[in-house]
């Protein structure tokens, strides 16, 4: 059994904060174990519930087109979601659901290791970025041990507020070079360092 699919027995048996007994089903997240970009949301809504699959409603075929717009396909990116558990109603994740559920993101992390991973919306902005504000931060890259961190807003966000629309595609655009750079990066922060001892 892959590495993966152990983790996701782990998590269908999950039972450390209240969000266990309202599921349908859980949602650890799909993707290939390789894959170089990570794609982090919130929480599962109504859909994702009934599936166990993340993105697979409204927002989701906004993130399969915007996926798609970039040359890829849900199948060769990993997407997850900060918590694997619907909130009942849709409601904003409890601080203490963040941190029962953020184990699993942490090792799903380990596992896949990602050049890049995307945070989609506040939540997994804050699990990276606690102080900052999309507004100021989404489509800029940093980097940071080997990873590149790349602030988007959540496809949910085009769907109320159509003004974002443009303002995510244009963010998703960039991803290309962005990682295609990623290299120059690293080796020129090398190169600093090292011109930094003499
Ligand atoms: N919104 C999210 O953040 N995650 C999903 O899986 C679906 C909608």
């Amino acid at each position: 059994m892959s590495a993966l699919a152990e983790l996701y027995q782990e998590i269908a048996n999950c039972q450390d904060c209240g969000l266990a007994k309202h599921r349908t089903k859980v949602v650890p997240g799909e993707g290939p174990e390789e894959a170089a970009l990570l794609f982090i949301g919130e929480a599962p809504g109504w859909n994702e519930d009934q599936q166990g699959r993340p993105f697979v409603g409204p927002a989701g075929a906004f993130l399969d087109q915007l996926l798609a717009s970039i040359g890829l396909s849900r199948r060769e990116v990993y997407i997850a979601n900060v918590i694997k558990c619907r909130p009942p109603q849709n409601r904003d994740p409890l601080p203490a659901e963040i941190q029962a559920c953020r184990k699993w993101l942490d090792r799903q992390i380990e596992i896949i290791h990602p050049r890049m991973i995307i945070t989609l919306g506040r939540y997994s902005l804050a699990r990276y970025f606690p102080n900052e504000s999309i507004g100021k931060i989404h489509g800029k890259a940093r980097k940071l041990d080997n990873v590149i961190y790349y602030p988007m807003y959540h496809p949910a966000a085009a769907l109320h507020q159509g003004s974002l629309r443009q303002v995510i595609e244009a963010d998703m655009l960039k991803i290309p070079q962005i990682l295609a750079q990623g290299e120059e990066v690293a080796e020129a922060a090398v190169e600093a360092q090292q011109l930094s001892l003499f």
